[in-house]
């Protein structure tokens, strides 16, 4: 149990951490879609109430450098277990710098794998993930190092599975990757040595689903990589160039799916006596491509076929499902969380958020553990299965009922929940469904606001990382909105390295609460504050409160 809190007896009602996924503070009205949106609840808050900022990305949130941005994984994370972990972006490019992944027992496997093969014959090393720099889910660097000690080791084929991003890197960069990466395949290929880019699509479209959205993009992606189902390209070069011509205007996260075939025959299907590496190192959207390797009694889509692989995720993406067995570098292990230290102190919490942001208010906020603690109650809204331009306002008002409903009841101390749309929205790279997106997310506090009221609770608002306050890419040099050729601002579909806000509203202490602001205050901070407006000390572990208790009352 925590301990007792000295200078605040905790307040009688309700805590409730409210996230808007990706709002950050703009640095530049232009392009900003948080400046451009009406968002009257929002601005009497940021007037009338203590708010500071927090630092949302790189190191803050245990990114390797201040350069990489943050994502609802580490910010999510850092939020719910209130300290910082190096994530895992940093472990594999520290487990690749110090060569500690090639001594490990699952590369060691998948090698051994890979060269014993089936039937006589070796089998194909394949590598199947996002491809990109973006250093969210995954990083290119880290498959290069990969495909190298694959030949160093003796592996004589390599097939590369590329998912095209333009999700955590600018819209239209795919062949920024793709033709750096098929010249060094095409230069360390020969003598014994064959490795190529063998199919591909869209992220979006293929593969890389996440909590049980939308199985038929996996299903479409079992069908590219395994079954060389899909139109065919001579390179993925051809492929992107190809795919661009046929859809013009469709960025590179919504491509369609593609394979490499030589006259008419795919080059790398995927066979009994293969290795697999899905090499994203991030969880959410790599559980349920790595489930239709892995699981036997699976059933979300026919599989056709079902080759006998050594599988290896690059980490495990689910500690308690084990999910997989065999991992390249083992996952942050994230202790003691907020939830599991307010479930210790006996109180009940409440999680809500819709599908797309669901696994975030609990998976992530729980330290990637997909088991609730004893008192925990999770609420999931199923998400439109639609492109969210199309759809800006999202769930935010079923979010909302979820919400009241669980203050109404009054079976609640803690109580938390995510709004996707700054960020769900953020990433089509639609400026004006942006701007509606943050709207629904104003009117939806506007009703959930007065439901805190009369519960007697108070509410910390705040983001994950930024994305709607930054629509338009920045010019490298000038880091003003760059444009493209016919004039038009360039959209930017990333999140953004801004801070975001942590706003306290609190009509019960009658002006006693404040918030520190302080140079590094972050993600972390927010558990101890929680802690503290609950009347509890924070865990040791837990990075420091932000509140300010100011005598009286
Ligand atoms: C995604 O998976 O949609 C993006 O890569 C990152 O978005 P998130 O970190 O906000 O989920
Ligand atoms: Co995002």
């Amino acid at each position: 149990m925590l301990q007792k809190f000295p200078a605040f007896a905790g307040v009688n009602g309700p805590v409730v951490v409210i996230v808007l996924d990706g709002y950050g503070i703009p640095k530049h009205h232009v392009g900003s879609a948080i400046d451009a949106a009406r968002k009257p609840t929002l601005e009497r808050l940021f007037a009338e109430c203590p708010n500071i900022t927090l630092r949302a990305h790189g190191t803050a949130v245990g990114m390797p450098s201040d350069d990489d941005m943050g994502n609802s994984e580490v910010g999510h994370n850092a939020i719910g277990a209130g300290q910082v972990y190096a994530q895992g972006a940093a472990l594999v490019a520290n487990a690749i710098a110090d060569g500690a992944i090639w001594q490990g027992e699952a590369w060691q496997q998948i090698v051994a794998g890979a060269k014993a093969g089936a039937n006589g014959k070796a089998g194909t090393l394949h590598f199947i993930g996002l491809f990109s720099d973006g250093n969210v889910h995954s990083h290119i660097d880290h498959l290069r190092a990969m495909v190298l000690r694959a030949k160093e080791e003796g592996v004589a084929t390599v097939r590369i599975h590329a998912l095209l991003d333009g999700r955590d890197v600018p819209e239209t960069s795919a062949l920024d990757y793709v033709l750096p990466f098929e010249a060094f395949l095409q230069d360390v290929s020969g003598a014994g040595f064959d490795a190529r880019i063998a199919s591909g699509g869209g992220r979006q479209t293929i593969t890389m689903d996440r909590y049980e959205a939308n199985w038929a993009m996996v299903a479409r992606g079992w069908r590219t990589h395994v079954l060389g189902e899909g139109p065919q390209f001579a390179s993925a070069g051809d492929a992107v160039h190809g795919l661009r011509a046929q859809h013009p205007g469709t960025i590179d996260q919504d491509l369609p799916e593609f394979v490499i075939a030589d006259e008419g025959k795919p080059v790398g299907t995927i066979e009994d006596g293969d290795a697999v590496v899905f090499y994203n190192f991030r969880g959410d959207r790599a559980i349920e491509i790595t489930r239709a390797f892995v699981e036997a009694d699976f059933t979300a889509f026919d599989r056709v076929r079902t080759p006998k692989v050594t599988y290896a995720g690059m980490l495990q993406y689910d500690g308690d499902l084990q999910l997989p067995k065999r991992f390249l570098v083992a996952p942050p292990a994230i202790t003691d969380t907020s939830a599991e230290w307010f479930s210790k102190s006996g109180l009940a919490q409440f999680a809500c958020s819709e599908t797309q942001k669901f696994g975030h208010v609990t998976y992530f906020w729980n330290g990637n553990r997909s088991n609730k603690f004893e008192g925990e109650t999770w609420q999931e809204v199923p998400s439109d299965v639609v492109p969210f331009e199309q759809r800006p306002w999202m769930k935010a008002a079923e979010i909302t009922d979820a919400m009241i409903a669980a203050l109404r009841s009054g079976q609640y101390r803690v109580l938390r929940c995510n709004y996707a749309n700054g960020d769900m929205v953020g990433h089509t790279g639609h400026f004006r469904a942006a701007t509606m997106a943050i709207e629904a997310v104003d009117l939806a506090l506007a009703r959930l606001l007065p439901a805190i009221d009369a519960a007697g609770g108070v509410a910390l608002i705040t983001a994950d990382h930024g994305n709607a306050d930054e629509m338009f890419e920045l010019d490298k040099k000038t880091k003003q909105p760059a444009l493209n050729p016919d004039g038009s601002f360039k959209a930017k579909t990333a999140h953004t390295l801004n801070p975001v806000p942590l706003i306290l509203y609190d009509k019960v202490s009658g002006g006693r609460l404040g918030l520190q602001p302080t140079e590094c205050a972050g993600l972390s901070n927010i558990a101890a504050t929680v802690a503290n407006l609950l009347g509890f000390d924070k865990h040791p572990k837990w990075d420091d409160s932000l509140l300010v208790v100011s005598r009286g009352g």
